[in-house]
């Protein structure tokens, strides 16, 4: 064919670039200055206005407190800025967790992001959000900390990929999407998280005594995997991203002028606010030039009583090193967040207390001086989300082996439930802090992202419900350790049912060794033992895994008397009932695995780093895009179960692939610019009138905005900043950019996809087809996801499947134009029940494409000019650290020398020549 002709013909030199170039250690960031400033438009017109409004009418003092936080437990929430009292506006209030209302009574504990994605529902994504949102606006809280896409799941063993959703972009880049739509749809703002690619615990902050961890990547990974959910967040509307705590090219999160500026505001077009995580902001001007928005919660660090902001920003802003243009932006697009989402009609005062359970405490935890008042109204925000998380558990449960109908049960004669992870932890679900522990059933992991349980019913009391509904015999056992008596309790029973589980979360708590990542990929509290021991006393030994993610189950796999397997994650307070509804086929197992189940740590390619390489430390993202099941099968290594694999109580057919041209238009790279930045309200420069007011009496531990003795507001000198960061001209735009999310004809649809799925089973049931695309080139993966739905069949009927194929979906980003080109490579599409059982299978026409890249990027002089130099001689306001004089974005020329790459090499606007 010609095929071979046309590839050879056509390589596109930014993919094969970057390939080569890969991730090294020691590489920096391009500087990108300045600052994208907010300009609306695209369904944030109405909220830009009345931002607008609103903050036109503040005096410096007032926008700074939006921007700054008031100090870790200043106020009742996780975070909380400064008021404005003149207009009777209180601070906003951010508050944990991305699954519920973290440090909250009478609130709901709902399934982690982990086993959302693995219901593979966008139904149920937004149904999670929506109860979620209407929690925290019942509570009175404004933004709520979730969802999360990074970690997005590079290795396995990060500590907190189950706050997130899938190492697959497209399935979390959906779940974010969808999440924070139900969120924000009902009154809070969202909080995309962390950006960018804080991808294990180990070394992600920096301590007194070494940098944070720098995570180095290439430009074609960060788009084609890592960014690509946050551009789906930003396109769903986010109000708000936090910036994360490690270095990226060794420049931290939340001053990286690269990842900030250049690729969240100015490429994906983002309106919101960026906030730092807590005490991931390491300098003051840097981090405000390099665009953030808001620090949290306000202090350097937790109680310092000193902040990077306040009043150094307003000293920053009257000594001319920090334009006002800056600072009004920051406030605008915190308005405009606030607005876009209905808070201004949805806002209830907050009635809940992070820091105390009691009714009564202090207004302000470490002010014992004064406001001591109610601070918990224990209003319940419950509703009937009970059902929905039971809902989502069932839907969540994956059936990874069922031998001889072994599952669903069925009036057992007798049953055995053995395993410390079937019952309750003996001092309630709540008694280790942030959940700390691995005592009893495992329904969560660790960390920030976690809540206080309601409940939590145990998998061995729901069991033991439903043994006595059907006369069976009912035996339990708890002890992982004492072997011999779980073998006597499975001896004898029809069937045993073992659960088991492996934890892990975040870094700041360390249990049984595992300082937030997992040391390692086998199950806890001797749970292989356990497995082995009952399935050599009972042939129908039943495995439930509570999983923080991939276990090693090649030996449950292949032991004949283990009758059936299951992944219920990290189900959430109704983990009992939802897995006895599986159990007893009250509800049809219907989800797929949203990661590989690899034979051996070693198959995943990739590892934590646990041991200091370097200060700071660095962590290369050499694999590229070849994380999880592209890894496995760019390495033809075969997994125990694949990445989308999941049986069902029937089966189903798959037959009749239909693609669809449409009738897209051509893709226009952006162009054009920016107008100037604008400024609202004139600044009141006194001194006087922006210090601390006479006889003022602060909170203790409190952030202000204030100027004070510290704090110089003019020395008679200028402090140096990166080139073009105070310029408020004009500014072009990027020709990948645009509109939130990226150029829109991104999402144009270029071709639907329908295939005819019949369940030819004897049971109703729910099945998700998976269109996965070959994009063909030689540094593309095997196949990558692109599309999924859910569909209820039933038993003997058929459904059809429909999925959309963006021209994203079949593009590649090229380092050299610095867009999205759709190579001349053949593609494959594909449609199946998991990533390894591919039914149907079609070649996408080449002549289809449509269009392409035009290619004429106009890309230039938005990289800043040249190098932002040697400035590190001070403390911590505009460097990324404070020991690298030698590296940092700052020193780097970067890409600002060759500011136009652009594209006169419209390569691949003719896709198919083949
Ligand atoms: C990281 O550095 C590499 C090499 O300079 C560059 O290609 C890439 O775009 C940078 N990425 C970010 C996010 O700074
Ligand atoms: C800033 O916020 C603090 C805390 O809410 C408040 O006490 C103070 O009055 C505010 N300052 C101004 C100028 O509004
Ligand atoms: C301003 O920043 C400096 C340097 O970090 C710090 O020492 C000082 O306390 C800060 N001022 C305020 C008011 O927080
Ligand atoms: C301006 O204020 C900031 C924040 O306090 C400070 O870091 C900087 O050194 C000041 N610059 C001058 C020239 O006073
Ligand atoms: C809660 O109330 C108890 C009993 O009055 C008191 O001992 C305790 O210090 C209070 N806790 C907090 C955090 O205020
Ligand atoms: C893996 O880690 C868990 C939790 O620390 C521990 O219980 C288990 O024994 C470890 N497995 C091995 C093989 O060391
Ligand atoms: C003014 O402040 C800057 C930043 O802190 C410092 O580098 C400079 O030496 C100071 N200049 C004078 C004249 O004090």
């Amino acid at each position: 064919m010609l095929r071979t002709i046309a590839i050879s013909s056509v390589l596109l030199p930014g993919l094969v670039a970057a390939q080569v170039a890969g991730a090294q250690s020691g590489q920096t960031s391009p500087p990108s200055y300045p600052s994208p400033w907010m300009e609306g438009g695209n369904g944030w017109d109405d909220a830009y206005a009345k931002a607008q409004a609103f903050v036109s009418q503040l005096s410096l003092l007032e926008k700074v407190n939006l921007t700054t936080g008031v100090g870790w437990e200043g106020e009742q929430c996780v975070g909380n800025t400064g008021s404005i009292p003149r207009l009777n506006f209180r601070g906003f209030c951010m508050q944990d967790s991305p699954l519920g209302v973290r440090f909250a009574d009478l609130v709901s504990a709902f399934p982690a992001g982990i086993n959302t994605a693995a219901t593979w529902s966008r139904t149920l994504f937004n149904a999670r959000g929506n109860a979620m949102g209407s929690e925290h606006r019942g509570k009175g809280v404004d933004v709520q900390l979730g969802p999360v896409s990074g970690p997005l799941g590079r290795v396995p063993e990060g500590g907190r990929n189950w706050e997130g959703f899938s190492p697959d972009p497209v399935l979390t880049g959906i779940a974010m999407a969808e999440t924070i739509k139900g969120i924000q749809g009902a009154g809070v703002i969202a909080c995309a998280k962390h950006y960018i690619l804080n991808e294990q615990e180990h070394f992600r902050d920096k301590s007194s005594t070494s940098e944070a961890s720098s995570s180095n990547m290439d430009d074609t990974t960060m788009h084609e995997t890592y960014l690509w959910p946050f551009a789906d967040a930003v396109k769903a509307g986010v109000g708000s991203v936090m910036c994360s705590y490690n270095q990226i090219n060794n420049s931290y999160g939340c001053q990286n002028s690269y990842t900030l500026n250049h690729i969240l505001k100015n490429e994906l077009d983002f309106q919101g606010f960026v906030m730092s995580d807590w005490a991931a902001q390491h300098a003051g001007v840097a981090s405000a030039l390099a665009g953030l928005d808001m620090t949290m919660p306000g202090d350097q660090g937790f109680d310092s009583n000193t902040s990077y902001w306040g009043g150094n920003l307003t000293a920053s802003i009257l000594n001319g090193t920090i334009p006002q243009w800056r600072l009004d932006d920051m406030a605008v697009r915190i308005m405009s967040a606030y607005f876009k989402v209905g808070r201004d009609s949805a806002r209830i005062p907050v009635n809940f207390d992070s820091w105390t359970t009691n009714t009564t405490g202090y207004l302000h935890a470490l002010d014992p001086t004064r406001d001591v008042q109610v601070v918990n109204q224990h209003v319940n925000v419950q509703d009937d989300h009970a059902k929905l998380i039971r809902q989502i558990g069932q839907r969540s449960t994956v059936l990874l082996k069922n031998t001889n109908g072994a599952l669903p049960l069925h009036m057992p004669a007798s049953v055995a439930v053995i395993g410390e992870d079937a019952h309750s932890n003996p001092g309630g679900p709540n008694n280790c802090s942030d959940r700390g522990c691995d005592i009893g059933t495992l329904a969560m992991g660790w960390g920030s992202g976690t809540v206080n349980f309601p409940y939590l019913v145990a998998p061995v009391d729901a069991l033991r419900a439903q043994a006595a509904t059907d006369n069976s015999r009912f035996a339990n056992y708890s002890n992982n350790y004492d072997l011999k008596s779980a073998q006597m309790t499975a001896a004898n029973a029809s069937v045993a049912i073992v659960f088991v589980n492996s934890d892990s979360g975040e870094g700041y708590i360390t249990v049984d060794g595992n300082a937030g990542d997992r040391n390692n990929l086998t199950l806890w509290g001797n749970g292989d033992a356990l497995v082995a021991a009952v399935a050599s006393s009972n042939k129908n030994t039943i495995v439930v895994m509570h999983t923080v993610g991939p276990v090693i189950v090649e030996a449950m796999k292949n032991n004949p008397n283990v009758s059936a397997i299951l992944w219920a994650g990290l189900p959430g307070q109704e983990s009992g009932n939802a897995i006895t509804d599986i159990l007893y086929g009250k509800a049809n197992p219907a989800a797929k695995s949203v990661f590989t189940w690899g034979k051996d740590r070693a198959d995943w390619g990739v590892d934590v780093l646990y041991t200091a390489n370097g200060s700071p430390p660095q962590i290369d993202f050499t694999e590229g895009n070849f994380i999880d099941y592209r890894h496995f099968d760019q390495a033809g290594i075969a997994p125990s179960y694949e990445f989308g694999f999941g049986l069902s109580y029937t089966n189903f057919s798959y037959s009749n692939l239909q693609i669809q041209k449409q009738n897209a238009a051509a893709y226009v790279p952006t162009t054009g610019q920016t107008k100037a930045a604008p400024t609202f309200g004139t600044i009141d420069t006194s001194v006087a009138d922006n210090s601390y007011p006479p006889g003022f009496d602060g909170v203790k531990f409190y952030i202000y905005p204030y100027l004070d003795s510290t704090t110089p507001v003019n020395n008679g000198t200028k402090t140096p900043v990166p080139p073009n960061s105070q310029s408020s001209s004009p500014q072009p735009k990027l020709p990948a950019g645009g509109a939130p999310g990226g150029n829109s004809g991104l999402y144009d649809v270029l071709y639907t996809v329908t295939a005819k799925i019949t369940n030819t089973g004897k049971v109703d049931g729910i099945e998700v087809p998976q269109m996965y695309i070959s994009l063909g080139g030689p540094n593309d993966p095997k196949i990558v996801l692109r599309g999924f739905d859910d569909l209820s069949i039933k038993a003997g009927q058929s459904a059809t499947f429909k999925a959309d194929i963006q021209r994203r979906d079949i593009s590649n980003w090229d380092t050299v134009s610095q867009n999205w080109v759709i190579s001349s490579y053949p593609k494959t599409v594909y449609v199946g029940s998991s990533s390894r059982n591919l039914q149907l299978k079609a070649v996408l026409n080449g002549n289809n494409y449509n269009g392409g890249y035009g290619g004429n990027g106009n890309n230039g002089g938005n990289y800043g000019n040249g190098g932002y130099g040697n400035n590190n001689n001070n403390n911590n306001y505009y460097n990324n650290n404070n020991n690298n004089n030698n590296g940092g974005w700052e020193n780097h020329g970067g890409e600002g020398n060759n500011g136009g790459h652009d594209g006169n090499n419209g390569q691949s606007g003719d896709g198919g020549h083949w």
